[in-house]
């Protein structure tokens, strides 16, 4: 098993090799090169992250790849070809700038592909195979880690281009959490590597739901010491857009202004009771209960306890100690 995941890696890697030879060589080069730039990316950026391309062919890859069965099977294995019904198995990625994905180690394990156009769908993601466990990684891990000897924290972006325009413009500590809600297992891994975490994703409703399942993920892992901070991005903003549009200072500045963990969580929670009525205010210490269940005992959920009890309930030490015993035993 150990030789044969050394070859899987060896095989991406000499794919992710040909995918950013074809921006030197194939015939249509131009059509990509040109769209990079549109985007804003230079070469520099373009090589740093490894970006590809291949044409819209059934073949592009795998006439360089496929040489028999059981190098077509490894191909289908890894998600890089598909068996259909054809005769042979042809490419799955096909007309799209490639973006490959690293592990921690910074071995190639997938791509995400991306149109040049406005074909659907936009992106195409390499399925879940032996080495690619889509849910714990992390877009970008790797190049951050390469660009900063010491990271003192990480942004938390939703797609590729985010991750590639904000280093782009010299934020090279952001990472994508791959299409997915982010997961424990990402922010476990976000909090193994820095203690500061930013959760930044799109200005949307699909963001904003990703900035509440990400918080609620994180919380078994909110230790003293460790922060998650949050950026609401204005509607129809994403990282990537915002740089542009604003440079690297103006970004950063966002980013330090982030929304703490404990404002996200209770700003959500009073938006859902009705706050001039004692049963809405009753509604709202009920509703944290959940919530504070999961966090580790820490300065900061005593805080958090403090605060209820002062602001919502009766501030009493019988308060206290009662809603103190309602989380801890997570009734
Ligand atoms: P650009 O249009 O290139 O700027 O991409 P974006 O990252 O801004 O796209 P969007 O905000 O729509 O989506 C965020 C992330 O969700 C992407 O980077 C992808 O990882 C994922 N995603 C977007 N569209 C698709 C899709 O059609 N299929 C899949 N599987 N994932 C997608
Ligand atoms: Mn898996
Ligand atoms: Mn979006
Ligand atoms: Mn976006
Ligand atoms: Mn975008």
């Amino acid at each position: 098993i150990y030789q044969q995941k050394q070859d899987d890696y060896e095989l991406m890697a000499q794919i992710s090799r040909f995918f950013q030879q074809q921006l030197k060589v194939s015939t249509d080069k131009d059509t990509a090169i040109k769209y990079l730039k549109g985007r804003g990316l230079s070469g520099e950026i373009v090589k740093r992250f490894g970006i590809g391309y291949i044409s819209d062919a059934w073949d592009g890859m795998m006439n360089s790849f496929s040489r028999n069965g059981q190098a077509n099977q490894q191909l289908i294995d890894l998600g890089m070809a598909v068996a259909g019904d054809k005769k042979r198995p042809y490419d799955r990625f096909r007309g799209r700038i490639m973006f490959p994905i690293s592990d921690k180690r910074g071995r190639v394990i997938g791509f995400g592909g991306r149109v040049l156009g406005d074909a659907k769908p936009k992106y195409l993601n390499s399925p879940e195979t032996r080495i690619y466990h889509k849910g714990q990684e992390l877009y970008g891990l790797h190049e951050a880690k390469q660009a900063n000897k010491k990271l003192k924290r990480l942004v938390v972006v939703e797609g590729y281009m985010d991750v590639v325009a904000l280093a782009q413009h010299g934020v090279d500590y952001a990472v994508a959490s791959l299409g997915t809600a982010t997961t424990f297992e990402q922010l476990q891994t976000l909090f193994r590597t820095v203690p500061n975490v930013v959760c930044c994703y799109d200005g949307d409703r699909a963001g904003r739901d990703a900035a509440w399942r990400a918080m609620d993920n994180a919380l078994p892992l909110i230790r003293d010491g460790f922060s998650l901070k949050f950026v609401f991005l204005p509607d129809g903003e994403d990282p990537d857009s915002l740089i542009r549009a604003q440079g690297q200072q103006a970004f950063e500045k966002i980013l330090d202004n982030a929304m703490p963990l404990s404002k996200f969580l209770f700003e959500q929670l009073m938006q859902q009771v009705d706050m001039s009525s004692l049963e809405g205010r009753a509604a709202l210490v009920e509703s944290f209960q959940p919530f504070l269940a999961k966090l580790p005992d820490s300065i900061l959920k005593d805080a958090m306890i403090n605060e209820i009890a002062n602001n919502f309930g009766t501030g009493s030490e019988q308060f206290l100690a009662k809603f103190t015993k309602h989380i801890k035993g997570g009734l």
